[in-house]
């Protein structure tokens, strides 16, 4: 999907001026965290190290040698497009795979949101381990602009645990709770902790949000949603839920910016149960700058998680975090989620910085909040998640 192939000497050549300005400015790869501050250990970090980026500035600097062809590394043998990303972990497809409708998106038109509603067939109560979502066919990635799953089920229990999240996010009416799983431009799909799952319940039933965008050419294409179940009687112990947490006081409504002007907003959600944080994805649109998520503990002590300083609504990008470093955070803390826009002329992104911007589900609008999975735990368990992770950074420490 990149404008360019990068994998001779032949076609990078061309590009290598290009290649040295988007590397030294962290544009490419896609990985847009602030490196300065917050946690730093991540499960899918894609990005070059500060020793990479020299390497690739001296070589163009030095006016793009191709060196000895007899040193030339194999070419990078890609995955087949057509496969699962998880197939070869857990050994074949997902045990489930929910199909939308084909939809097809006009040469021209306007921005369509399709939510078909679909059963998923369960008849028993079934634990996620791993979870995919992606349009069908390599065509489709060009018109869908996202794809969310929410998961609809009668769930009393996860009312109660997931209402810290749910409730709060959903203050301003942009997004409801139950969801299930998100598809944007840079994700990959979502493989639970250890132990850790999601519970699909019978006569549940997927219900699609499709985002679909004209690109001047006819396409039809529909979303697959692959689902990779626990073995039956393995019951994980930690129930995880996805949250769109709004990072705008009040929700996403009240986003008002006026025309050449910058915007601020932070909005806090406290956490009725303990729980571990385990990813952070800022979600904007075009005059989206920067996002930050900080937890707020009891004793009043303020805690950078991460920091996004260089937003670009080109890329989804989730940042997945470590086993050994995803927070931990007691009942009573506080997530304190702050976006930034920019609706100047500043703002290489904005259409136009002459227009009012308000909250919407068109791109020219704008939204504010992070999606973020949390798993809920007791307070007990808590303690003991807490002691292991001590136990397990000293060993760490030891054997370093
Ligand atoms: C070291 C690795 C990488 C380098 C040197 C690189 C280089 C570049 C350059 C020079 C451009 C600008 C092209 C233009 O001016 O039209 C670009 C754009 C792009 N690249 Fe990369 N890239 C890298 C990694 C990636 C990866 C891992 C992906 C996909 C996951 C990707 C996807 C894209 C896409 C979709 C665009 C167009 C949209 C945009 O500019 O954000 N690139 N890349």
């Amino acid at each position: 999907m990149a404008p360019m192939s990068l994998v001779t000497y032949e076609d990078v050549r061309p590009w290598a001026k290009a290649i040295r300005e988007r590397v030294i400015t962290r544009q490419m790869p896609p990985w847009h965290i602030d490196k300065t501050v917050g946690i730093q250990k991540f499960k899918n970090d894609r990005s070059l190290s500060d020793a990479q980026i020299d390497t690739i500035v001296k070589w163009v600097d030095a006016g793009v040698p191709k060196g000895d062809p007899k040193d030339m590394p194999l070419p990078k043998q890609w995955p087949d497009e057509s496969k699962w990303n998880f197939a070869d972990l857990f050994g074949g497809p997902p045990d489930l795979i929910i199909k939308s409708p084909d939809w097809t998106v006009p040469t021209v038109g306007l921005d369509a949101w399709y939510k078909p509603v679909i059963p998923t067939g369960l008849t028993e109560p079934r634990w996620v381990r791993a979870i995919e979502i992606h349009p069908a066919t390599v065509k489709g990635r060009k018109v869908t602009h996202h794809a969310l799953a929410r998961l609809q089920q009668e769930d009393p229990e996860l009312k109660l645990a997931a209402s810290s999240a749910a409730d709060d996010a959903d203050a301003g009416g942009a997004l409801l709770g139950g969801l299930f799983m998100e598809w944007a431009v840079g994700k990959q799909g979502e493989i639970m902790r250890p132990n850790s799952g999601k519970l699909m319940l019978p006569g549940s039933k997927i219900i699609f949000e499709m985002h679909y965008h004209s690109i001047g050419e006819q396409i039809t294409d529909h979303v697959e949603l692959g689902i990779y179940f626990y073995p039956k009687g393995q019951e994980p112990k930690y129930r995880q839920t996805l949250a769109a947490l709004q990072s705008v006081a009040g929700g996403s409504r009240n986003i008002d910016i006026p025309p050449e002007s910058t915007f601020v907003s932070q909005n806090f959600i406290p956490m009725r149960m303990a729980g571990r944080i385990e990813n952070f994805q800022p979600h904007m649109h075009l005059r989206g700058k920067a996002m930050s998520m900080e937890a707020i503990l009891p004793s009043g002590q303020t805690m950078m998680l991460s920091h996004v300083n260089n937003f670009n609504f080109n890329w989804h990008n989730n940042y997945v975090y470590s086993d050994d470093v995803a927070p931990l955070l007691p009942k009573g803390a506080i997530l304190k989620i702050t976006s930034w826009y920019d609706n100047t002329a500043n703002n290489p992104h904005n259409p136009d910085p002459n227009q009012w911007v308000g909250f919407g589900d068109r791109t020219v609008d704008e939204m504010g909040h992070a999606w973020v999975n949390i798993t809920y735990m007791s307070d007990e368990d808590f303690q003991a998640e807490v002691a292991k992770r001590k136990a397990d950074t000293q060993i760490a420490q030891q054997q370093e």
